[in-house]
């Protein structure tokens, strides 16, 4: 972290002191988004706020905004309206941040409707907060500090994790890939990887502190440390980690972590030593996340994704005989423009064949600035609706034949915590990532266990300590 923002800190740490302020903060989007929000709450914490949820008791409140799709624009404004009572009964400062905020038509927005805010800031520009904050605290003048340039990576921002077993560490930042109906390029900026001993040195911290589970973020986490190669930058290898494969294989010798998770891979970086090492890595999980977007070859030319239907089949061809008991889970956009009745019979078909254990399904959203968005042939909204609930229809049947496939199985369990919904259950999850619950007592919370399954609902199983 840069010397100056932990001055920072501190000199707004001192005029908080004793004051018993509180905080919240709203997050929005994906899971880098939240590790992001994890980041920006160890910073606000290091300034004596402490966190509460109720926003009418907060002395300032986050927005951690996403734009990977219209609804969540929708959220931010609909709160701003409930948030600004909040600024003008007590000045409660508001700050409001993320992907959004890299967009210029919504910056724009904010100051011509909703002027009450404070502090805008970008996803460049994260580590300055304590800096806007200072500059708030001692004279009230609004701040916009968004950069359109990359920022670097910075390390060693203190970080207030939420869950004490499960945690993401971001390995990359940006995309390079711009898919055509994709904002995040725009927002996020270019691809810049970690390096490996930060990563590592960050992952052997957190399993000293007990946590048994890492997921490894990135927007395009396969083509980790790509770009510096194919470059010739010269970055400092680590443990011999030079690429995603050597990184995962590095990770998996880490003692008391249990379970690797990665999301998102991109299926055009499916290269075949990273193939290898989910095989040879017993604690890499066999649940592949592998992004379709769509199941057609036209629709995916047009997307930009770089593959055809044919080569998305023969990448999970590859995957499963070459990976023991390999599942896959994949995010679908029904509704792009120019999908025909027979793409959307395309997509259909790879569901069928792939099986997938989740999929995660959006209708098309245009995004401002990106290609989709300027192309004539756009969707009705009633058609793009259809589609999406015949594919809903199609991927709960499956889900549900998968389920009972389930039942007298005995799967390896990580025990997470009790049940949100009952108390007296505890609440796990498979290799496969299929919510488990089952009776037993709490000190088996942060532990693998073997469970028989014993019955399936449509979200999650039962299972039984063997
Ligand atoms: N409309 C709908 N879904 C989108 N996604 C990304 N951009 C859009 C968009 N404009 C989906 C993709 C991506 C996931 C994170 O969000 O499926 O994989
Ligand atoms: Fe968006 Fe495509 Fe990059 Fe994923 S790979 S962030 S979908 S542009």
């Amino acid at each position: 972290m840069i010397i100056s923002q932990l001055e920072d800190i501190e000199k707004v740490a001192k005029i908080n002191e004793g004051k018993n302020l509180k905080y919240s903060i709203l997050t929005m989007g994906c899971q880098q988004n939240e590790n992001d929000s994890e980041k920006l709450s160890g910073i606000i914490e290091k300034m004596h706020y402490t966190k509460t949820e109720n926003l009418s008791e907060s002395d300032l409140i986050v927005f951690n905004t996403c734009c990977v799709r219209e609804n969540a624009e929708d959220r931010l404004f609909g709160k701003l309206g409930e948030v600004k009572k909040y600024k003008e009964e007590k000045g409660t400062i508001i700050a409001i941040g993320g992907c959004m905020m890299q967009e210029k038509h919504i910056v724009e927005k904010l100051k011509e409707s909703y002027p009450f805010f404070d502090i805008v800031f970008g996803t460049h520009t994260l580590h300055k907060f304590p800096t806007d904050l200072l500059e708030i605290l001692s004279n009230r003048k609004r701040i916009e500090d968004i950069l359109d340039i990359d920022g670097e990576v910075i390390e060693g921002l203190p970080i207030k994790r939420d869950d004490n077993i499960k945690a993401s560490v971001t390995i990359m930042n940006g995309c390079n890939n711009f898919c055509s109906y994709c904002i995040v390029p725009y927002v996020r900026g270019r691809e810049r990887s970690r390096l490996p001993k930060d990563i590592l040195e960050e992952i052997k911290g957190l399993a000293k502190d007990g946590y048994k589970e890492i997921t490894l973020l990135g927007q395009n986490v396969n083509s980790y440390l790509r770009v510096e190669r194919e470059q010739n930058k010269t970055f400092e290898e680590y443990e011999g980690v030079n690429s995603f494969a050597t990184l995962l294989r590095a990770i998996n010798k880490i003692d008391g972590i249990e379970r690797i998770r990665f999301i998102s891979p991109h299926p055009k970086d499916f290269t075949d030593d990273v193939i290898e090492a989910i095989r040879d890595c017993n604690k890499v999980c066999k649940l592949i996340h592998l992004p379709l977007q769509s199941g057609s070859t036209n629709v995916l030319k047009v997307m930009n994704r770089k593959y055809t239907k044919e080569q998305y089949l023969n990448l999970v061809e590859k995957m499963r005989n070459t990976i023991p008991n390999v599942t896959f889970s994949t995010d679908i956009i029904v509704g792009f423009p120019g999908e025909t009745e027979e793409d959307f019979v395309d997509t259909l078909d790879v569901v069928k064949k792939v099986n997938f254990e989740q999929v995660y399904m959006f209708i098309y959203s245009r995004r401002v600035g990106t290609p989709g968005d300027k192309m004539e042939n756009q969707i009705p909204e009633e058609i793009k609706h259809e589609r999406f609930n015949r594919l809903k229809e199609l991927v709960e049947s499956q889900i549900a034949v998968r389920n009972k496939e389930y039942v007298g199985t005995t799967q390896t369990v990580l025990i997470e915590g009790k049940s949100k919904t009952n108390e007296q259950m505890l609440t796990g999850r498979t290799d496969s990532n299929k919510v488990v619950v089952l009776e037993a007592k709490e000190d088996l919370i942060g532990k693998m266990a073997n469970l028989k399954i014993v019955s399936e609902h449509m979200w999650y199983l039962k299972g039984k300590v063997i």
